[in-house]
C-alpha cells in the first residue's frame, strides 16, 4: 500500500476519546489512547468474570484465572519468549526495572562491579541502578551520546569491560526517539558475562520486538503505552536467571507453603507476583495485543514514519524552531523533541493546548540527558499510528504562530 492510501485509513474510529474530542493527541510517548475493544475487555472482566484469580476453586475464580493466564500467553507470543514462565506481570516499566534491580542487582553485584547504562535513559532505567550501586558499592558508568543522539559501537566497546555485570539501555529513547544499538550492547554484555536489561517502553508499542532474536536477558514495558490499560506492565526475563533470583515483593500467592519459620516460594512466574494481581489490566492488555496484531506492525511502522516525515520537514521550515537530536527524520521513531527560541516549553504546551494540540513539555523524566545536551526543558510531540495528517497539520499551524503570539516577529 502506498503512503497516501495507508494514511487515509481511519483508525480513530476505534478510539472513543479520539472520536469524541476534537484534539490532535500527540503525547503518545507519555501514554497512548485505548481502543473500545480494550475498554470492553477490561469491563467485561469485571462484569462477567470477576473473582480473585489464582486462588478460588469455583467457576468464577477459574474464569478469572484463565483470563489472566491467557493474557500471559498472549504476551509471551507477542515478544516471542520461549516460555510463559518468563513473563511477569508488574504495574509498569518502572516496576519491572526495579524488580530486576532489587532482585538480580542486589544479589549479584558487589563493590568494584560496574553497571553500564546511557546518559539518555529515562529516570526509571537510571535511578534503580544508582540504588544498586549505593547499596553494593558497584559503580554506574554512563555511555554518552553525541548531539545527534547516536551511541557509537566504539563507545559501547570502551564502556563494557570485564568489570561490567549489567548493561541497561532503552531500545528507543523517550526524548530523542532514536533506535539504540541494543543488539550490539547485548552481544558485548554477553561476551563479558554481564546481563542486558532492555527498556522497551518506547519500542514495544511501535515495532516488532523478539526477545529470542535479540537475546536480551530482561525486557521491560508498559501496557498503557501500547493501547492497553494503565497499571499493567511486563517484565520478560530469561528463565535461567529468574529461577535463581529472590522474590521482589513478599506476601500472598507467591509461595507454595509457609510454616512458622520457613517457606517455599511458588514457581515462576508467580514467585514475582505477590498479592492480588491486576487481572482486568492483563485481560485489557491481551485485547490491546490482539488489536495491534489486527492492525499489523507493517502498517503501524509505515504510518508513523510517514507522519514523522511530514512533521519533521514542516518543523524544519519554521523559523526559531530547533529540533533536538538527529537532523534526519528517519532517526526519530515517532518522537520529535524541540525548543522554540525565546518561548518557554510550558508556554509552548499551553498555547498548543489552546489550539487543541496535546504535547508534553519539561524534562520528560530524562534530566541528565537534557543537561548533557545543554538544552534545559524542551517540548515533545510523539505520534501513534492512529494519528493523521490533519493532526500533524494542526500541530504545524499552531507551531508556526507561536513566536508571534509570544510577542516576537515571525
Ligand atoms: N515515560 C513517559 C514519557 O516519556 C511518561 O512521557
Amino acid at each position: 500500500m502506498v503512503n497516501e492510501d495507508l494514511l487515509a485509513i481511519d483508525y480513530k474510529k476505534d478510539f472513543p476519546l479520539l472520536r469524541e474530542l476534537d484534539v490532535a493527541y500527540l503525547d503518545n510517548s507519555a501514554t497512548s489512547q485505548r481502543p473500545q475493544c480494550v475498554v470492553d475487555a477490561e469491563s467485561e472482566f469485571y462484569l462477567k468474570h470477576n473473582a480473585n484469580p489464582l486462588r478460588g476453586l469455583y467457576q468464577l475464580a477459574m474464569e478469572a484465572t484463565d483470563g489472566y493466564e491467557n493474557a500471559r500467553i498472549a504476551v509471551q507470543k507477542f515478544i516471542n519468549a520461549k516460555s510463559e514462565e518468563e513473563i511477569i506481570f508488574t504495574r509498569n516499566t518502572s516496576e519491572s526495572l526495579n524488580l530486576v534491580a532489587y532482585s538480580y542487582g542486589l544479589s549479584n553485584l558487589q563493590a568494584g562491579d560496574e553497571i553500564v547504562t546511557t546518559i539518555m535513559e529515562h529516570h526509571s532505567n537510571m535511578l534503580p541502578w544508582r540504588m544498586v550501586a549505593a547499596k553494593t558499592g558497584a559503580v554506574v558508568k554512563y555511555i554518552e551520546c553525541a548531539q545527534d543522539g547516536s551511541i557509537s559501537e566504539a563507545a559501547l566497546e570502551e564502556a563494557i569491560t570485564s568489570k561490567t555485570k549489567i548493561v541497561a539501555m532503552a531500545q528507543v529513547g523517550n526524548v530523542l526517539g532514536r533506535l539504540n544499538p541494543v543488539e550490539k550492547a547485548i552481544e558485548l554484555a554477553h561476551k563479558v558475562g554481564a546481563v542486558a536489561v532492555i527498556d522497551g517502553a518506547q519500542s514495544v508499542p511501535h515495532m516488532p520486538v523478539d526477545v529470542q532474536a535479540s537475546d536480551a536477558d530482561f525486557l521491560a514495558f508498559s501496557g498503557h503505552k501500547m493501547f492497553g490499560p494503565m497499571g499493567i506492565g511486563v517484565l520478560y526475563g530469561k528463565k535461567k536467571l529468574l529461577k535463581k533470583m529472590p522474590p521482589f515483593l513478599y506476601g500472598g500467592e507467591m509461595i507454595n507453603w509457609v510454616s512458622r519459620e520457613t517457606q517455599e516460594y511458588a514457581p515462576l512466574p508467580h514467585k514475582f507476583e505477590a498479592g492480588t494481581v491486576n487481572a482486568a489490566g492483563a485481560v485489557g492488555l491481551h485485547a490491546a495485543i490482539d488489536y495491534i496484531q489486527s492492525v499489523g506492525f507493517e502498517v503501524i511502522e509505515a504510518r508513523e514514519a510517514a507522519l514523522t516525515k511530514i512533521a519533521f520537514e514542516g518543523m524544519q521550515k519554521i523559523e526559531g524552531v530547533h529540533i533536538i537530536g538527529s537532523d534526519k527524520w528517519e532517526e526519530h521513531k515517532g518522537i520529535i523533541t524541540f525548543t522554540i527560541e525565546g518561548v518557554h516549553p510550558h508556554d509552548i504546551a499551553a498555547i498548543f493546548d489552546a489550539d487543541g494540540v496535546n504535547i508534553r513539555a519539561g524534562n520528560h523524566c530524562a534530566q541528565p540527558l537534557l543537561d548533557h545536551l545543554g538544552t534545559g526543558a524542551t517540548a515533545r510531540m510523539s505520534l501513534a499510528f492512529y494519528n493523521t495528517v490533519a493532526d500533524v497539520e494542526r500541530f504545524l499551524a499552531s507551531l508556526s504562530t507561536m513566536r508571534e503570539r509570544m510577542g516576537y516577529g515571525r
